[in-house]
């Protein structure tokens, strides 16, 4: 069994050697953190993408969707706050020349010490059989002093990130004893702040061309159009505005594969909502959003909330659904109540008014906003990774399978005649001809049979269907279940109505 590091290395090389993730640019040696999606990855993102809009935008009466700008005035990111506060605490170690986050180097020395209590929790298992692991850590010496420590430092921690304390930063990071990971010296630098957007110019540089930026997030766009949408679509409060698209973030530590990439995509839903009704509707988005995921038929034990303890200044409730990705849990998604704080900030900068007339109560004023924001990309991860799996069969041969979602598959079923020839490709190629109008399918007729099906268990198609001579006789064919690998034979004329039961 794979431990955790490698199973992640494993499924990065079967993303790459199915056709799903490239590293950018990879004949240049490649781009750091940022990466294409090859012929399957783009198919399996589409569907995401189609999942959530469905979600959000076709099933809400009171969500409209939006296809906002990359370049924006760049008064928006003063208004928005991210000229001045978009930033992340950076250091350098002097001998490797490495820079790094200095928060990430607090949290994974953090990380260490909640491994070794994990590790005390496992050695307690395997001794132990009536095993309670809630008392175990509430009475156990060395993972009480364990979780002091953690308890201690980040309370420490988040001090000085809330006071923008960057020596503090320092000093912690000296104090824990942190060492380079490729040098092994803490000859650091002092802590830096970064501004994590990309900026460049419109317009020629002789003419004095103005500064602007590549989007840092989706959701000012929704904020800046919330006018145009409110007045053009008639809406009433409460009311959503979706948008799906690129976003690009400097980020410092790129790593974890497309966990944390420079350009990225993001699924972003505004909710207005009336002064006093937000936290109500907080708590719908937070268990909306959750089933959103559920519904996909991956285990509810792979995801859990992380209620945000320390707000930002304009927020009045946040919680983000963590995921459990092959490295942990982290977040996959933010559900946010930011207030008025947006659309006030819009108003103050751009002198327009932002108010919604409430014709109940002949009263105007700024609605406040439930945010529920996903990375497409995130969204992939999670469930690419969750779907890898490598089993020995019966005959003792191993099997690596995707087990997508259904609806998620970039392809739904393949169409294999058994063999070249005899007729059964020309019929393959008729029921491919049918069915391509409702699914994407694919054709195949290279390779003993065998293979055929493997190729298609790694890039996850739920369905195999498989002309024989039989079919010339009865006009059925064989269908085979990617999960279970039964089988089973359907007349042609049903495939379209089965497959479509089985992916709904
Ligand atoms: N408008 C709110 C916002 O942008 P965020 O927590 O910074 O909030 C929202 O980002 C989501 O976007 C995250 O939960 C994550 O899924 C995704 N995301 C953020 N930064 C990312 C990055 N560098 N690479 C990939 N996905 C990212």
């Amino acid at each position: 069994m794979a431990n955790n590091e490698d199973l992640f290395k494993q499924i990065i090389a079967h993303a790459k050697e199915y056709g799903f993730i490239f590293p950018s640019s990879e004949i240049y040696d490649g781009l750091s953190a940022v990466y294409d999606y090859g012929q399957n990855g783009v198919e399996l993102k589409n569907n995401i993408k189609q999942y959530w809009w469905k979600a959000m935008v076709q099933y809400h009466e009171n969500i409209v969707g939006l296809d906002s700008c990359i370049f924006m005035h760049p008064t928006i990111w003063k208004a928005s706050g991210h000229v001045d506060a978009f930033n992340d605490p950076l250091i350098d170690n002097k001998d490797s020349k490495k820079r790094y986050r200095a928060d990430v180097l607090i949290e994974d020395h953090i990380q260490k010490i909640e491994d070794k209590i994990n590790k005390e929790v496992e050695k307690a298992r395997k001794r132990f059989e009536n095993f309670d692991e809630k008392m175990f850590r509430e009475t156990n010496g060395r993972v009480l002093q364990y979780q002091k420590q953690i308890d201690d430092i980040k309370e420490r921690f988040a001090t000085m990130m809330n006071a923008n304390d960057l020596a503090g930063l320092k000093s912690l990071i000296e104090e824990l004893g942190i060492v380079c990971p490729v040098s092994g010296t803490r000859n650091w630098t002092d802590v830096r702040q970064f501004n994590l957007m990309f900026a460049t110019k419109l317009g020629s540089v002789s003419d004095g061309a103005d500064t602007i930026y590549l989007r840092p997030e989706t959701a000012q766009g929704i904020f800046v159009n919330f006018l145009n949408i409110y007045k053009t679509g008639r809406m009433k409060l409460p009311f959503g505005i979706a948008q799906i698209g690129k976003a690009f973030r400097n980020e410092i530590v790129a790593r974890q594969f497309i966990f944390r990439m420079r350009e990225f995509e993001q699924m972003e839903m505004q909710f207005f909502v009336k002064p006093g009704e937000e936290l109500k509707w907080f708590d719908y988005w937070k268990q909306t959003r959750l089933q959103w995921h559920t519904d996909l038929g991956i285990a509810p034990e792979n995801y859990r909330f992380h209620d945000h303890e320390k707000l930002a200044h304009y927020a009045n409730a946040a919680t983000d659904i963590e995921f459990k990705f092959p490295f942990g849990f982290k977040e996959l998604e933010g559900i946010h109540s930011r207030t008025n704080f947006d659309l006030s900030q819009h108003e103050q900068y751009s002198g327009k008014k932002l108010r919604y007339f409430d014709p109940e109560s002949n009263e105007n004023y700024i609605p406040y906003v439930i945010e529920t924001s996903i990375g497409v990309d995130r969204m992939f991860l999670a469930v690419f990774s969750n779907a890898y799996t490598e089993e020995t069969l019966e005959d003792g041969s191993l099997r690596t399978v995707l087990r997508l979602p259904a609806k998620l598959a970039p392809y739904k079923a393949a169409i294999l005649p058994l063999v070249k020839k005899d007729g059964l490709p020309e019929i393959g190629q008729e029921i491919f001809d049918k069915l391509k109008k409702e699914f994407m399918v694919q054709y195949e007729d290279k390779d003993a049979i065998g293979r055929r099906y493997r190729r298609q268990d790694a890039i996850g198609t739920p369905f195999c269907i498989t002309i024989d001579n039989q079919t010339k006789e009865d006009n059925t064919v064989t269908v085979r279940e990617r999960d279970s690998m039964q089988q089973y034979r359907l007349p042609i004329d049903s495939l379209v109505d089965e497959i479509s039961k089985k992916i709904r």
